[in-house]
C-alpha cells in the first residue's frame, strides 16, 4: 500500500518525509501555483527532497492531444526514474494516455469522477488512477465509487493501481484504507491531523508526571 503527500509545500514535504514512511509526492496545477515558485523550481525542489525510489507526479497543463503529448515527454524526463505523468480523463487525456503507454511514459489517470471513467482508463494503460473522493460526494457516494473501481480492476485481473485523491478529512482515508486501497495521495494538512491524537499528548504528560513525582527526574536513567 502506497502512501503519498498531495503537496508542493517543501517545508511540509521535508517534515513529513522525515516523520513518516512516504512513497512519493503528487502535485497538480492548482497545488504548484501555491508553492510561490516556478512550476519547474517547484518540481526541482521536491525532487531534491526524495530518494530516487519516491515517486514524483507532475500534470499536464496543456488541454488538446499534441498538447498534451508535448508536455508529458517533457515531465517525464524530469527525473530518470520514479517519474509520472498526470492526464486528465478527457477524450484527448485518454487518447494521449494511450500514447504515452505506447512510448513507455508512466501516466497517473487524473481528475477521475466515476469508476467507468477510471476504468476506460486502465484499459488504455495507466499506471494509476486517481478518482476525486471528496469531489465525488458532491455526486454521491465518493468513498462507494472508489471501493467499486478497486473491485472492477481486481476482478478482471487489471494492472493499474488505484491511488484515491482529493481528501478533506481523515475519515475518507482511513475509510478507503481499511477496503484496501493501493495507494491514496493525502493532502499535508489531512496529514497532520492523522499525526498526534490530543489524548497521545494527554497520555505522555501523566508518564512524565508519574515519573517525575516518584523518581525526581526527566529521564529513565540518572544522570
Ligand atoms: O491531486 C489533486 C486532487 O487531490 C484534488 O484535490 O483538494 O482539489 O479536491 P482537491
Amino acid at each position: 500500500m502506497e502512501f503519498m503527500l498531495d503537496s508542493a509545500n517543501i517545508e511540509q514535504i521535508k517534515d513529513l518525509n522525515e516523520l513518516i514512511t512516504i512513497d512519493g509526492v503528487t502535485t497538480n496545477p492548482t497545488i504548484l501555483t501555491k508553492s510561490g515558485m516556478q512550476p519547474e523550481e517547484a518540481l526541482r525542489k521536491i525532487a531534491a527532497i526524495l530518494n530516487k525510489d519516491q515517486k514524483l507526479f507532475a500534470q499536464v497543463v496543456k488541454t488538446d492531444y499534441e498538447g498534451i503529448m508535448e508536455e508529458a515527454r517533457k515531465l517525464s524526463a524530469i527525473r530518470p526514474e520514479n517519474m509520472y505523468v498526470k492526464i486528465p480523463v478527457t477524450r484527448d487525456g485518454l487518447k494521449a494516455i494511450k500514447t504515452c503507454k505506447e512510448e513507455g511514459i508512466h501516466t497517473l489517470a487524473t481528475a477521475i469522477y466515476s469508476a467507468s471513467e477510471g476504468f476506460l482508463a486502465a484499459k488504455n494503460g495507466a499506471d494509476y488512477l486517481a478518482p476525486y473522493t471528496n469531489r465525488m460526494c458532491n455526486y454521491g457516494d465518493g468513498v462507494a465509487e472508489v471501493i467499486r473501481l478497486i473491485n472492477m480492476l481486481k476482478v478482471n485481473n487489471m494492472d493499474s493501481k488505484v491511488i484515491a485523491a482529493s481528501f478533506k478529512n481523515v475519515d475518507q482515508v482511513a475509510a478507503l484504507i481499511e477496503n484496501g486501497i493501493p495507494a491514496v495521495t493525502v493532502p499535508c494538512d489531512v496529514v497532520y491531523q492523522m499525526i498526534g491524537h490530543p489524548a497521545t499528548g494527554v497520555a505522555v504528560d501523566e508518564f512524565s508526571a508519574n515519573w517525575n513525582k516518584t523518581y525526581g527526574r526527566d529521564s529513565f536513567f540518572e544522570e
